[in-house]
């Protein structure tokens, strides 16, 4: 059984059994395990993470692309998955907020984010948790303007920015901490 089939989702797909389009193989690596899917042509990603492979870290918000809730990884850069056709991103690296670290073992922004306690409801945090990693892989001692600039598209109906972007600072302490251990470590 080859890598590919191990993952073949066998069961007919929920965004298949919504819509009845015509079907097109889609072959996506999802937090570094491949999977095999058929889904209509225009299918969002957001709907085969969510309803297909039941990884429920991206929200569904707006639907279009403006609030933030659905961001994921592609390939280390953070994209509105409710507006990214999951053909178009067959063979890329896609990191969920379920990719990023787990239970026992939190990814500094997650454990910063807790730390900090940044969140009331909660719905934005996968936004805000996959696009602080983004910015910090490209940035990694950001201002609190540059934080507050990359952070600008996400939204938080509770008002959590405070604690937000004391927690992006402190996951920048924590990320910086955890590259000199790997480091020592060689
Ligand atoms: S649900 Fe995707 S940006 Fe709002
Ligand atoms: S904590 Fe509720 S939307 Fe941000």
């Amino acid at each position: 059984m080859s890598a590919l089939n191990r993952h073949q989702v066998d069961r007919e797909p929920k965004t298949q059994q919504a819509i009845s389009l015509p079907q097109e193989a889609c072959a996506l690596v999802v937090n570094g395990e491949p999977y095999n899917l058929s889904v209509p042509t225009e299918t969002s990603l957001m709907h085969v993470l969510r309803n297909d492979l039941v990884l429920n870290g991206p929200k569904y918000g707006c639907g279009l692309g403006q609030c933030g809730a659905c961001t994921v990884l592609i390939d280390g850069v953070a994209a509105r998955a409710c507006v990214v056709p999951a053909h178009g991103v067959q063979g890329r690296a896609i990191t969920t907020l379920e990719g990023l670290g787990t239970r026992d073992q939190q990814h500094p922004v997650q454990l910063a984010f807790i730390e900090e306690q940044a969140a009331q409801c909660g719905y934005c945090l996968n936004g805000m948790i996959l696009m602080t990693v983004s910015l910090l892989a490209q940035n990694p001692d950001p201002t609190e303007s540059e934080i507050r600039h990359a952070l600008s598209g996400n939204f938080c109906r509770c008002g959590t920015h405070v604690e937000i972007i004391r927690a992006v600072k402190r996951a920048a302490v924590l990320m910086q901490a955890h590259r000199e251990q790997s480091h020592d470590k060689r």
